[in-house]
């Protein structure tokens, strides 16, 4: 590991270091009005939504690093208290990026990324058109903290309207393929958060899961499953008894597959397709028919399988088929 302390560090290289490793980070694009009513427009990524009840976000308009100089719009929202904040997307980013330009506090900020200006409900500045989440707010309050260049002035803001695309909605949940927001990363990277980059981790908000130190031993000695796994596998609440195992094998023994092979080379085929079922069935076949001469190769073909389900989010199979390989460890310590 590399040690830092801020003090003996230039700004600049804290800054770097802060923005590489405080990342993905949402971007609010905030439209503020001067006092003679002249548009800004400027993204934020020191930005987040701090509750609910009622809706805070807060962001930071920090002074500009090369002379602690305030932005027009830490100047703009000091004066005027509202500001719509809306999320960025995919097909935003470039004019986003135009928007943060240091134009003189005289110029439309609107005008000069291309971005259309459409009234708000509540607040004078104006909401972005071309965002599918707008959020009008009110300043609450603001915290300042050093008066050097990159010195943080965060503006907690309270939301007053929301505005939300419908066709960005599917099932009462925003869908992240739908509305295609991009985050901020280290120096010029930004982060594009859909497609493959998104997927699922079910909450455990609502059960209490055994935990990591529960598991017994033999799979967190296991060289298959992977540290994720591990944790998937400890939001479970209650652990299948032994008779539920031996049922539940003895079911895939007995079942007749379709265009079903009994082999190694027909196990991987299923693997890559991620078809467990057939994984499993192959595995009892093989232990069947003692194919699978080692019993290391076996619990090895049983964890890969079990693996495959939990990654598939059938983690009651995976268990089965876990707890199942379990049984062939020559020393099993089940706490
Ligand atoms: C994606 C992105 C995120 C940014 N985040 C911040 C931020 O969180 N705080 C900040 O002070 N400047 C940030 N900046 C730089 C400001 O947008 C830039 O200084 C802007 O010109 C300030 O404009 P103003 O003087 O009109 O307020 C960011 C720029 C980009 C492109």
């Amino acid at each position: 590991m590399l040690h830092f302390e801020p003090k003996d560090l230039p700004q600049p290289q804290v800054h770097k270091i802060m923005l590489g490793g405080i990342a993905p980070r949402p971007i609010a694009l905030v439209s503020s009005l001067s006092e003679d009513g002249i548009p800004n427009l400027t993204p934020f990524s020191f930005f987040n939504a701090f509750g609910s009840n009622p809706p805070i976000i807060a962001f930071s308009p920090a002074r500009r690093g090369k002379d602690a100089t305030l932005k027009d719009s830490f100047n703009n929202l000091v004066k005027t208290k509202e500001c719509v904040v809306q999320s960025v997307t995919f097909n935003m980013v470039e004019q986003i990026s135009l928007a943060s330009t240091e134009y003189p506090p005289e110029i439309d900020e609107f005008e000069k990324s291309g971005l259309t200006p459409i009234d708000s409900d509540i607040v004078k500045p104006k909401r972005v058109k071309e965002s599918p989440f707008q959020m009008e707010c009110k300043v609450r309050d603001i915290m300042s903290y050093g008066e050097g260049g990159g010195s943080a002035n965060i503006f907690i803001c309270e939301v007053l309207k929301f505005h939300v695309a419908e066709d960005i909605f599917k099932n009462g949940v925003i869908q992240p393929d739908l509305i295609d927001l991009v985050s901020r990363m280290s120096a010029d990277f930004y982060c594009r958060a859909s497609g493959q980059a998104v997927f699922e981790v079910e909450k455990p908000v609502l059960k209490k899961g055994i935990g990591y130190d529960n598991l017994p031993v033999f799979m967190k000695e296991s060289h298959v499953y992977s540290a994720n796994n591990l944790g998937k596998f400890g939001n479970i609440e209650n652990l299948p008894d032994e008779n539920e195992v031996d049922k539940f094998i003895n079911e895939i023994r007995d079942s007749k597959f379709e265009n079903y092979e009994p082999t190694e080379e027909a196990f991987f085929r299923y693997q890559r397709h991620n078809n467990f079922q057939y994984m499993l069935k192959a595995v009892l076949d093989m232990e069947k028919e003692n194919y699978l001469s080692r019993q290391a190769k076996l619990i090895t073909f049983l964890e890969m399988t079990a693996k495959n389900a939990l990654e598939a989010n059938d983690t009651d199979f995976a268990w089965k088929t876990a707890l199942y390989a379990g049984k062939f460890y020559s020393i099993i310590k089940i706490k």
